[in-house]
């Protein structure tokens, strides 16, 4: 799977950790953020990592930022994206299973790395389970 990734000055240490780890399981990585601790507005790499989705330059995103509220509030922007803010394991199951998030988004500040992992494993596991979750998901577009 082709993954885009981006991050803001908050999150560029779990971004390289887990740009590693994904690439060691065969995935190929695409990096959107910023590689320093310089601060940063979110908003600049969360835009063009929300457009790659959409065009399908890459297959899904993971974003992170301190809170992950302003990678998510930003990504959501864009009709395309379902920016699932997750914190813990049973919610990477649940993001893709009810939500079908085609973007993960972790608080870099909130949650230890290891975290992050069983949180990622669990998101690209996990099958979206359709059905009453599809008729759902097809209403949040808004013009
Ligand atoms: C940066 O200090 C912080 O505001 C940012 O990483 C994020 O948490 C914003 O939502």
């Amino acid at each position: 799977m082709k993954i885009g990734i981006c991050n803001d000055h908050a999150g560029v240490d779990y971004k390289n950790r887990l740009s590693e780890y994904l690439t060691g399981k065969g995935h190929e990585m695409v990096n959107f953020g910023t590689d320093t601790t310089d601060s940063m507005d979110y908003t600049d790499v969360a835009h063009p990592l929300a457009s790659a989705v959409e065009s399908g330059e890459v297959g899904l995103g993971i974003a992170f930022c301190g809170t992950g509220n302003g990678m998510a509030m930003t990504l959501n922007k864009h009709k395309g994206i379902r920016a699932g803010l997750a914190w813990s394991e049973e919610i990477g199951v649940l993001v893709k299973q009810h939500n079908n998030a085609n973007v993960l988004v972790m608080p870099a500040r909130f949650i230890p790395f290891e975290e992050v992992l069983k949180i990622t494993d669990a998101w690209l596991d996990t099958e979206f389970e359709g059905g009453r979750h599809l008729k759902r998901i097809n209403k949040i577009p808004q013009e």
